[in-house]
């Protein structure tokens, strides 16, 4: 399975048979979440692998959703903003953006071992700090069941790659030579009113004689 083919057949997983998850398979998602990188490979942060059989009731109250708790289990990620790598120069902490590329290794790895994941940030960020007993340093950011799946693969919504790719031109920051049909359409009506231009001024210059 190439890439693209992998990320076509990952989708948000929001139904799951009860199978349990094999340990090979547990055991090579946690090493791909391992293996992604941290901005100056600071490596803050925590994968909280959850076992939710005989604990629903209680992992319900951080998402109240009957999918939430039904694949054998939930995998919180965590960063540890303090350790975290700063940018100097704003100050600008990038431990959202590590955590949240642990959690795509997470979804991808289960998606090529035909595992079922969604994303949930939506949850009661205070029942996940009482119930998971978290380090007050750590901040949950996100959550997956990790489960095998009990539905079709759907079609993807996406909007039109000409609209989320901005071709930047030659010259950089000016968006208007865009790669979309509506601005490839100006282009080639640009060029067609230049070639128009030249022709009227060859014309001009054949009348006036100069
Ligand atoms: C950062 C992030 C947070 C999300 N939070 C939730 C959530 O709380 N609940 C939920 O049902 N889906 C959540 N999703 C799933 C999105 O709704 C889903 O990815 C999007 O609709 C595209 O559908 P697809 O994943 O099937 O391609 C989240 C996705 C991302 C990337």
């Amino acid at each position: 399975m190439d890439f693209r083919e992998l990320v076509k057949r990952r989708y948000s997983v929001r139904s799951y048979k009860p199978d349990p998850v094999e340990n090979e398979k547990l055991r090579y998602i946690l090493e791909c979440a391992l293996l992604a990188p941290t901005a100056a490979n600071r490596q803050a942060i925590k994968v909280i692998l959850l076992p939710t059989e005989g604990h629903q009731e209680r992992l319900k109250s951080i998402y109240n959703s009957s999918w939430f708790c039904s694949a054998p289990y939930l995998l919180c990620v965590c960063s540890i903003p303090g350790k975290c790598w700063t940018r100097s120069e704003d100050g600008k902490n990038y431990s959202d953006v590590d955590a949240a590329i642990v959690m795509d290794h997470i979804v991808l790895a289960a998606t090529e071992l035909e595992l079922g994941t969604c994303w949930v940030a939506a949850f009661d960020v205070e029942a996940t700090r009482a119930i998971l007993k978290l380090d007050d340093a750590w901040e949950p950011i996100a959550f997956t069941p990790l489960g095998y799946s009990d539905q079709p693969v759907p079609n993807k919504k996406r909007k039109p790659l000409e609209e989320v790719v901005i071709h930047s031109g030659h010259n950089l920051g000016q968006y208007d030579a865009s790669i979309s049909k509506k601005a490839a359409l100006t282009r080639q009506q640009f060029r067609s009113s230049l070639g128009r231009i030249g022709l009227v001024r060859k014309l001009h210059r054949l009348l006036s004689g100069s």
